[in-house]
């Protein structure tokens, strides 16, 4: 196990009926004229945004509504928030929806508290975070995570990056399962799609003597594989969504990879996918995991993989070589029953071009000047490699 240090601030209220303690938190976190940050139109449908209004107003407080933030959040759109947020004097940044509204809000609070700063700076690594606006959650989709990570993911033009700050954590989420009763079945899928991978993206990584840790990522995993399915039969099903909402933060918190090597290159192939051909975070992942490990699973002499299969999917076969393969085939066919692509081709555009696979190797790998990955690092052409092998499944 390798040290490490924990830091997971977030206030949690999870359950049925939490959505009503909004305005409370926002006032314990200092909040007065707070940034109602949404997307594009869910949340004022079903509601939402109406009873969170009139709640905050209730409680003295000024809302400021600020809704369009469009899967794979744009960068123009934040910086519009941003000054919407200081030409209204706000002090608090509420996100309504999923990953796409959280990271659109988290964006507006580093641009509001740092006006002298070029806001995309901060994903290139060209400006360090020393001070944010305080953002809370109400979360409607159980998916990214973003509610308690660490982590904000934005696109500009061509490129889609992450920034990983403990100022991105939100001061407070609230985990009202009941708001995502909603959901039509092609979010849930990519929701469990995402959530799977974030703990698969740590899960499969170098260290190997991390019991804890691993125990905690296949008990989640497996509760994930039994849930999921009851959530996308029927979004109002409280236990399957309650078990996927907290699954979805302790997946992106941090805690199913504590004392293991951040690994992550699945999420980093898939970003560059949505970046060159706007889909959904899900779809990206699930096209490209099965090539990826076929790829990386003999790299430790299939052990990781064998583990894997053996405590998440019950496979017993003796050698790991064939419980490996096993592992990836059930792991696949279960992403395929969710109706996600498991192949490139099947995202809808067609076999792809040896230039289209060149040109998503060349975005992944940041314009040939990284590699990524832990469990097998991966440089430009295993990149290519893995988006070749994707594009023929
Ligand atoms: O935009 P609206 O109208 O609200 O509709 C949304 C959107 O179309 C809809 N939706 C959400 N809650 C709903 C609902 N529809 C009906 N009822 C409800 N209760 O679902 C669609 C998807 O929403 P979005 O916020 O885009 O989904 P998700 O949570 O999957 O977020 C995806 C974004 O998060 C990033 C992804 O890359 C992508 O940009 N990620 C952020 C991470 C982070 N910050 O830690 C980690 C993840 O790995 C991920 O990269
Ligand atoms: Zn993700």
């Amino acid at each position: 196990m390798e040290s490490f240090v924990y830091h997971m601030p977030t206030e949690i209220r999870f359950g049925p009926g939490s959505e009503d303690g909004a305005a409370e938190l926002v006032r314990k976190y200092g909040g007065h004229r707070v940034l109602v940050v949404y997307g594009g139109g869910s949340a004022v449908k079903s509601g939402l945004i109406g009873r969170l209004t009139a709640q905050l107003e209730a409680a003295g407080l000024t809302a400021v509504p600020f809704g369009g933030a469009q899967p794979n959040p744009r960068l123009a759109h934040a910086l519009e928030g941003a000054a919407l947020a200081r030409a209204q004097d706000v002090d608090f940044i509420l996100a309504v929806g999923g990953g796409s509204a959280i990271d659109t809000a988290k964006a507006i609070a580093h641009g509001a508290a740092n006006p002298g700063t070029e806001l995309w700076d901060f994903w290139l690594g060209k400006a360090a975070l020393t001070r944010t606006t305080p953002v809370g959650v109400v979360l409607t989709i159980p998916a990214a995570g973003s509610e308690t990570s660490d982590s904000a993911v934005l696109t500009n033009g061509d490129a889609k990056r992450g920034l990983n700050s403990n100022f991105n954590r939100p001061v407070f989420a609230i985990l009202d399962p009941r708001l995502a009763a909603t959901l039509p079945k092609f979010q849930v899928a990519c929701g469990v799609t995402d959530i799977l991978m974030h703990t698969l993206d740590r899960y499969f990584n170098p260290v190997s003597d991390n019991e804890t840790t691993d125990a905690l990522a296949e008990a989640l995993l497996r509760t994930v594989l039994r849930n999921g399915p009851a959530a996308l039969e029927n979004p109002g099903n409280l236990h399957a969504m309650s078990e996927l909402m907290w699954c979805g933060s302790l997946s992106h918190n941090g805690l199913t990879g504590l004392g293991g090597k951040k690994d992550f290159a699945v999420h980093q192939l898939g970003h560059a996918i949505s970046a060159k051909y706007d889909v959904a975070h899900g779809v990206s992942l699930s096209a490209v995991w099965p090539a990826w490990a076929r790829y990386v699973a003999g790299s430790d002499g299939f052990r990781r993989f064998a583990q894997f299969a053996r405590q998440v999917w019950a496979v017993d076969e003796a050698g790991d070589e064939a419980a490996a393969r096993l592992g990836i085939e059930r792991q696949t066919a279960f992403f395929r029953s969710l109706g996600m692509p498991v192949s490139l081709p099947e995202l809808g555009f067609g076999v792809l071009t040896e230039g289209d696979l060149a040109d998503l190797a060349a975005r992944c790998s940041y314009g040939h000047s990284r590699t990524i990955g832990s469990f097998m690092v991966l440089d430009e052409a295993a990149m290519a490699a893995i988006y070749r092998a994707a594009n023929e499944a």
